[in-house]
């Protein structure tokens, strides 16, 4: 999605930058319009490095491409992050004496404003009247907080944390096709000690079933997310709209999984599971000396979590799994997913390939879905976020 992220002069555009961050981590691309003044607080470099696009701020430049218009008509999305008193008063009354006031004017897209101000302007009428006429336009304001303010002083005005602006900001735009529906996504890779200090793991990144819970929040859902060891930084930006519950071991994943599933209505299992676990875990780091040149571990199998949430599942429940495979033919590969589909007895599975170099860690995904009988019924190619979209269109 084309998002246009306005930065006004606040100190708070300091944060802005995780906002940008998040919107492109979610496979969006970001064009910052930015105030001279917000120039003041954040460098043009680190946006530009983290937007990954030319930042725009002067009206009189790209005058030949009608710039002042063409970033609004592109934009499927406006954020403004912070949006300063002064700002707000602007964008009341159609001012367009900048390009951040050209751009919204331009453009037809949902405006989510995240007001930053000390409190005396957020409170002062003229700020409470903009307001409210910029939210009975149908405008988006997210916050702003209660909390400390840039001196001493504290209360309403600190501007909304960035995972917060950017789920408002999706909520803003999306269908709202699964509002309210109660949705179990568990992602990560679990891990067995073998002693305090190792583990027998896998290299699921989290980043799929991240992104499967992020859309499925950003389109209404009352999403659980059930994480195990995720990579740094995959849930940044999430807000509050999910409820994260951490776990580590296969059977903790187990045991979180079994007791939220009894509500779900959709579950998606995109969590990469360690199916055998060591018979016995060392209290005490296991030594050389003691172990000699060869370490035999016996490992002894783990629930299959999947197969037990499909033994119990209950009228109207959808059970998606996923399947990671090194298979490299199509045909093969397909037939191992209906196998699969079969055997745990999902109504739909997630199929990729894996392998050294792919998907583990990427932002990008390639998948085919299958229903209960094996038969494709879609294919997705391209972000995580964007194959988390397609994922959720077809299982809803
Ligand atoms: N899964 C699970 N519990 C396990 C193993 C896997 O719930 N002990 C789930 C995964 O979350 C995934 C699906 O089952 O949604 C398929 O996982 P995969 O590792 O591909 O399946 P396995 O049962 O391990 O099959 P195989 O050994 O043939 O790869």
């Amino acid at each position: 999605m084309n998002v246009v992220v306005g930065i006004t002069g606040g100190i708070a555009a300091y944060k802005a930058v995780n906002v940008v961050r998040g919107l492109v981590l979610a496979g969006h691309d970001v064009h910052v319009v930015a105030t001279d003044a917000a120039l003041r607080f954040v460098g043009r470099p680190t946006l530009e490095a983290i937007s990954r696009n030319p930042v725009h701020s002067e009206l009189y430049e790209g005058v030949a491409e009608v710039r002042h218009v063409a970033i609004g008509q592109a934009a499927e999305l406006i954020v403004v992050a912070p949006a300063t008193a002064n700002t707000i008063a602007k964008l009341a009354h159609g001012l367009a004496d900048d390009l951040l006031g050209n751009t919204v004017l331009a453009s037809s897209a949902p405006l989510v404003l995240a007001p930053a101000m000390h409190t005396e302007m957020w409170q002062n009428p003229a700020t409470v009247a903009n307001v409210a006429a910029l939210r009975s336009r149908g405008v988006h304001i997210v916050g702003p907080e209660t909390g400390q303010l840039t001196g001493t002083d504290a209360g309403p005005g600190r501007m909304a944390e960035p995972g917060e602006i950017i789920a408002e900001a999706l909520r803003a735009v999306r269908p709202r096709d699964l509002e309210a529906r109660r949705v179990l996504v568990t992602a990560g890779g679990t891990r067995e000690p073998l002693d305090p200090v190792r583990f027998i793991g896998n290299r699921s990144s989290g980043k799929q079933g991240v992104a499967v819970a992020r859309a499925a929040a950003a389109r209404g859902a009352d999403v659980t997310l059930i994480v195990a060891n995720l990579d740094d930084g995959v849930m940044d930006g999430l807000g509050s709209a999910v409820k994260v519950l951490h776990v580590s071991t296969t059977r903790e994943l187990q045991e979180a999984t079994l007791l939220a599933a009894g509500t779900a209505e959709l579950i998606v299992m995109a969590a990469a599971v360690a199916d055998y676990r060591p018979e016995t875990v060392a209290s005490d780091k296991i030594k050389k000396e003691t172990q000699g040149d060869t370490l035999e571990l016996r490992l002894v199998k783990n629930p299959d979590i999947l197969h037990e949430l499909t033994d119990a599942r209950h009228d109207d429940q959808v059970i998606v799994g996923f399947a990671a495979e090194t298979e490299p033919d199509r045909d093969a590969l397909l037939t191992l997913g209906a196998a699969k589909a079969a055997r745990k007895g999902v109504d739909y599975l997630v199929v990729n390939r894996v392998g050294w170099t792919e998907t583990f860690g990427s932002d990008e995904n390639s998948v085919m879905v299958l229903d209960a009988r094996g038969h494709i019924v879609a294919e997705a190619d391209g972000s995580k976020a964007s194959v988390a979209e397609r994922i959720l269109d077809v299982v809803r």
